[in-house]
């Protein structure tokens, strides 16, 4: 875990930076490219527990392969590792059982936090289901297994009042699986807060699959007694990695409707020597386009990134990965970590490539470290769409050929759409699987 990660924020200048930027953003109008006003901070919200100290909370779902899903809990008490569920409400025809763990950071113990692995499911259908016997009943609905599909990216959560605004506009629209590139609860190493955010999210992660991966403040390392990292967010968002033979939970891929989804590790090895990386080869090597026309990937640092923020931070992965997504024909790459959107053209090695990923950035979720708001200029023919607000995108694949990308600005209570295009899958464009455009030892 030394040199070659993207680099960290570190935990203790990040209080300082928090206050210059929440004063930043007070001061500064508009830097973006409309007359939009930048929204204000806005504090963060702490969710308490309302239910007994037995019954489950913090209730979340994410897919485990084409027809199982993982329900994931908390319970302060002892209480049993299991998901009743079923097609009806109140009438559980099935019951599957799980693991629970807990784990120590410094003088914080958390709870039990549970797993259960359910199904098989049918495809676009609810259930109902219930965690350790008791509490309320939840309900989800499953992906179709083949597109349409919708997908919701939003990174940089965090739990401020703009983060429930931007949930509460995710929410408003249905979709079927939500995208997380990274940095969700801001705890930066006080645990209540992964609880809090826990609950926080819970009203919609128990509804559709929340498939994370990491960010830079999911790290949580300390010298000798933590050094690798990662204890709470791989306790708690524990993600399908066995499934795709990933050996670590900080990278996988899945697969859903059409799509094969690349869950990168921005802060864990990424070299060429790295497992990360021989990972990433072999898994690009089975993708077979017939059957998941579509590719996308996600990082936390951005490779392309015109912000003023974080500036050269995702570009030591950039240089040992992107041949790779290149050559597979990557439709699309997201990106959080940068508090602002932006949208890139097809680029390959930092240059327009019609056979390159289209890059987004997205980090824009709503924590409570405010935006960012100054760009560079003069700007990049690189950058098509750029703006430091807080909102979400959507990801609509409509077929084999053409998906719909749309970003929504949360202006103040309302979503707003102010940035979308139509995207061709790179699947079924001939000119980029000619002998001439295909590097050769991939034919
Ligand atoms: C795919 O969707 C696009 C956009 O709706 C449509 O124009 C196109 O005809 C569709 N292609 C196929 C093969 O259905
Ligand atoms: C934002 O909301 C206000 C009030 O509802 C509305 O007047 C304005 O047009 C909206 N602007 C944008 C850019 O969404
Ligand atoms: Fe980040």
């Amino acid at each position: 875990m030394k040199e070659k990660m993207a680099r960290p924020f570190s935990m203790f200048s990040s209080s300082l930076l928090l206050h210059a930027m929440i004063i930043c953003t007070m001061l500064s109008q508009s830097q973006g490219d409309n007359e939009f006003v930048r929204q204000p901070f806005r504090p963060i919200i702490h969710t308490p527990h309302h239910r007994s100290e037995a019954e489950p909370q913090q209730v979340h779902i994410s897919l485990v392969g084409k027809e199982h899903v993982r329900v994931s809990w908390v319970t302060e008490k002892h209480a049993e590792s299991v998901v009743e569920y079923g097609m009806a409400s109140g009438k559980y025809t099935e019951k599957a059982t799980g693991e629970h763990s807990s784990y120590q950071f410094f003088f914080y113990r958390s709870g039990r936090i549970h797993h259960v692995v359910i199904g098989p499911l049918k495809p676009s259908t609810a259930y109902f289901y219930r965690c350790s016997a008791s509490g309320p009943e939840f309900s989800f609905k499953t992906p179709p297994d083949s597109l349409p599909i919708e997908f919701v990216v939003v990174g940089d959560l965090g739990q401020t009042e703009w983060t429930a605004s931007t949930l509460k506009h995710v929410d408003s629209r249905d979709y079927d699986v939500f995208v997380l590139p990274g940095d969700l609860s801001y705890a930066d190493t006080q645990q209540p807060l992964w609880d809090s955010f826990g609950r926080l999210v819970e009203p919609y992660a128990s509804q559709r699959p929340w498939m994370v991966t990491q960010g830079n403040h999911e790290i949580e390392s300390f010298p000798i007694i933590f050094p690798d990292g990662f204890r709470a967010y791989n306790s708690r968002w524990r993600m399908p990695y066995e499934e795709s033979s990933s050996t670590s939970n900080l990278y996988y891929s899945f697969e859903v409707a059409g799509t094969h989804i690349l869950m990168l590790g921005s802060y864990t090895h990424f070299d060429v020597d790295s497992d990360q990386y021989k990972w990433l080869r072999a898994d690009l090597a089975k993708i077979e386009r017939r059957r998941t026309p579509w590719v996308i990937a996600i990082v936390h640092a951005p490779w392309y990134n015109t912000n003023d923020a974080h500036q050269g931070e995702g570009e030591s992965m950039r240089q040992a990965m992107e041949e790779l997504l290149y050559k597979a024909r990557v439709d699309l790459v997201f990106a959080g970590h940068v508090h602002a959107y932006e949208r890139f053209t097809r680029i390959y090695d930092n240059e327009a490539d019609s056979c390159g990923p289209m890059y987004v950035t997205i980090g824009d979720g709503g924590n409570r470290e405010g935006l960012a708001l100054t760009f560079k200029n003069p700007r990049s023919p690189l950058s098509l769409y750029r703006e430091p607000s807080f909102g979400h995108g959507r990801l609509r694949i409509v077929n084999e050929t053409h998906a719909h990308w749309a970003w929504h600005r949360n202006n103040d209570s309302d979503a707003f759409m102010a940035d979308n295009l139509w995207i061709h899958s790179l699947s079924t464009t001939k000119s980029c699987w000619e002998s001439s455009s295909v590097p050769h030892d991939e034919l």
